[in-house]
């Protein structure tokens, strides 16, 4: 493949990257949480491209991007609780695993031939305008290679993927930086919290009066956030860390002498944000050891925590 295109954020942008993805091409584009590697949700070949870009287990199921609610129910079941949750946060960082809509058109790629499909509406204006020109769902995981750390601005992705994908739009630094809150609503209106994110259980019941509750342990993968080892950068990385040891670098949260600060004034928001960018910051500077600051476990802290702890865990 040519070098993959770095298009800036123009509307003639947004009519291109909709031409390539309705040839079955893959564009990265700007989402709130972090850039999505998109294509045709409904073509197998154009999904075939992501798992083989990305290098990624087949059975991972993709997130489905939609435009609004009403595109979201040709694709998904919207069990009363799930109404009610994407009234509250689309568009925004919550994904809800829903049952397929019998003869929705969805590869069953997208969702690695589950009986439920990843969907949400995504808050940025150039993911919303791709998705409007496009006219139907978009797939789109984390524009990275498959256990790399999360892509938030465009040179990420190009790190990672030039020459392996069509195009990217830019879009700047990603607002939220860490993925989505992902729940499952069953026809029960049960809620299950698969993946901790920008939203987190709390603000969930204080919006809406519903309580997910965590994911059972024994229910195997059902989302790849859940894999132990994720989102890593190439250094070992230690946890809880008040202070450096020789040959470290120090990852800093509040008030502490560190390499890079995720916030100096102790914002979790503004941690969140910085996260995947201060790690990819680390990684190409060849960083070898990382300790990090303790990070507070309450709101979008608790998926910072998460995804810090599967950067530590042991690989294989
Ligand atoms: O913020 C986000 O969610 C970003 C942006 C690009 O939208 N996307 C993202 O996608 O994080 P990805 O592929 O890296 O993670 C998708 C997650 C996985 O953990 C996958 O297992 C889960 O969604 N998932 C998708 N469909 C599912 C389903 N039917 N059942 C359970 N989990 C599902
Ligand atoms: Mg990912």
């Amino acid at each position: 493949m040519p070098t993959t295109q770095l298009l800036e954020a123009t509307p003639e942008a947004v009519e291109t990257a909709a031409g390539l993805l309705r040839e079955g091409q893959l564009v990265a584009i700007p989402t709130e949480t972090v850039y999505g590697l998109a294509a045709d949700a409904g073509s197998d070949d154009a999904v075939a491209r992501i798992y083989s870009a990305k290098g990624r287990p087949a059975f991972n199921p993709l997130i489905a991007h939609v435009a609004n609610l009403d595109m979201a129910q040709r694709y998904a079941v919207f069990p009363n609780a799930a109404i009610t949750l994407a009234q509250a946060f689309w568009p925004g960082p919550l994904t809800l695993v829903l049952p397929i809509r019998d003869g929705a058109p969805l590869s069953p790629l997208t969702t690695a031939g589950l009986a439920t499909v990843g969907i949400r509406v995504p808050d940025h204006p150039l993911s919303q305008q791709v998705l409007r020109h496009f006219g139907g769902a978009l797939a789109a995981p984390s524009a990275n290679p498959s256990g790399r750390i999360s892509p938030t601005t465009p040179d990420h992705v190009l790190d990672g993927l030039n020459g392996r994908i069509a195009a990217v739009i830019d879009g700047g630094s990603c607002g939220v930086g860490v993925e989505s809150t992902i729940v499952a609503v069953d026809e029960e209106n049960r809620l299950r919290l698969l993946r901790p994110g920008g939203i987190s259980a709390d603000d969930i019941f204080q919006t809406t009066g519903l309580t997910p509750v965590a994911n059972a342990s024994d229910a195997g993968i059902e989302a790849p956030g859940q894999m132990t080892s994720h989102y890593a950068p190439r250094g070992t990385m230690r946890l809880n860390a008040d202070t450096c040891e020789p040959g470290e670098v120090l990852l800093g949260f509040g008030d502490v002498e560190c390499t890079l600060n995720l916030s100096r004034s102790a914002n979790l928001a503004e941690a969140a944000a910085n996260l995947f960018r201060m790690m990819h910051r680390l990684d190409a500077d060849g960083a070898t050891r990382i300790a990090v600051s303790p990070i507070p476990e309450s709101g979008i802290g608790i998926a910072i925590n998460d995804r810090l702890k599967r950067a530590a865990a042991p690989r294989d």
